[in-house]
């Protein structure tokens, strides 16, 4: 797989696959880091004298009330103001006039299209990687750069079927990404610690799986560790837990499979009877684990972060992370956000900036859009 630095790209048009997939409240951008972690391939662009056409994807369009919510045009403010520079932002992302207008740009302009999944309605065609779609974008640029890590397990028009038709490689991000979590895959120093929290049970099952393999230690939280207890059979009223039967079977295998090396809370902070936060005796209980091992992956939360009253856990945790010198490598959307809301974005070794493509590479060493570039 080639990286930027091994394509001459100087003075060269690039169209550049970004996540800007950020989370919103309205107008407004919640966490920008994804559109902070872009800027190095961006400048390293802007310096080889390129035009630069980004391409990116905002939720999920499904009709056409969706397109409304989900423009790109907040990032394109978002973006001009972190580089000091104009970006222009264009309100469509396929036609002919589109075209030409990429063409009639000058070198060192950025062009923001409009959300990608704008295609995807009436009828999916980047989702479903329309290679009629991809050949088109494709057509804007001389060399694709894909540095949309966290869309990388996604087989898209924009972030597979377009390598098909140009020359391509990958980004600073993307290139950064993969060697930090590389260590997670291969000659992973022991003992491996993993924290899992968070609220799917159902989705993260296969990671789970992958990494009980590996790991010495699974400490749990939120949702994965209050399903891991209805599977033992405790009470956990309408707390966030699997009803799922058959995953229910599957975690009871688990813990009598791996008989040690799943590690539940011991206590909780409850409302009402339902489980938000794992309590003290808990983070005791994992201090031991994380002092113990050389290397920790945290991928989600310890409870209902997100309200006040429920912090404790998830900051207890990240202070017990930050002064344990261990290697501490963050993934996942939710996770990433936690760590920034409650400050402890330099305490950590490497924050990921995917959520499933995070997951799924540890998991299977696989991206499906890294599968569609040339070696
Ligand atoms: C993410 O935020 O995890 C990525 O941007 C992927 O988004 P998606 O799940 O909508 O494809």
């Amino acid at each position: 797989m080639k990286t930027l630095k091994d394509i001459d790209i100087s003075g060269k048009n690039i169209i550049i696959r970004c996540d800007y997939n950020v989370p919103m409240e309205g107008n407004v951008i919640k966490d920008n880091s994804k559109i902070v972690k872009s800027l190095p391939t961006l400048n390293y662009l802007l310096d080889n004298g390129c035009k630069i056409v980004i391409l990116s994807h905002l939720g999920r369009v499904k009709s056409e009330e969706d397109k409304e919510k989900n423009t790109l045009k907040y990032v394109a403010k978002e973006l001009a103001n972190l580089l000091g520079k104009e970006i222009k932002f264009v309100d469509k992302c396929i036609g002919e006039r589109l075209k030409e207008y990429v063409n009639s740009c000058n070198n060192k302009d950025i062009i923001l299209l409009e959300n990608t999944r704008f295609m995807d309605f009436p009828e999916k065609l980047e989702s479903k990687n329309n290679l009629e779609l991809a050949k088109y974008w494709a057509s804007l640029g001389d060399i694709f750069v894909n540095d949309a890590f966290g869309s990388l397990h996604r087989a898209h028009a924009s972030t597979a079927g377009i390598c098909k038709f140009i020359p391509h490689c990958i980004g600073f991000l993307v290139e950064e990404e993969l060697k930090h979590l590389n260590i997670l895959i291969e000659n992973t120093p022991h003992p491996f610690c993993v924290f899992m929290g968070g609220a799917k049970v159902d989705d993260k099952l296969p990671i789970i799986k992958s990494l009980l393999e590996r790991c010495d230690y699974l400490l749990t939280g939120g949702g994965i560790a209050n399903s891991f207890l209805k599977a033992k059979g405790a009470d956990v009223g309408s707390s966030i837990a699997t009803n799922d039967e058959n995953i229910l079977n599957e975690l009871k295998n688990l813990m009598i499979k791996y008989k040690g090396k799943i590690i539940l809370p011991l206590d909780f902070t409850i409302d009402d009877g339902v489980i938000y936060d794992i309590g003290s005796k808990s983070l005791d209980l994992y201090k031991k684990y994380i002092v113990n091992s050389e290397i920790i992956f945290v991928n989600g939360t310890c409870g209902k972060f997100e309200d006040e009253r429920f912090t404790e856990g998830t900051i207890g945790l990240f202070k017990i992370l930050a002064i344990s010198n261990k290697i501490i490598i963050v993934g996942g959307g939710d996770t990433a956000s936690a760590v920034k809301k409650f400050g402890f974005v330099n305490s950590f070794s490497f924050i990921s900036s995917g959520g499933g493509a995070t997951l799924e590479y540890i998991a299977d060493k696989k991206l499906a859009a890294l599968e569609w570039m040339d070696l």
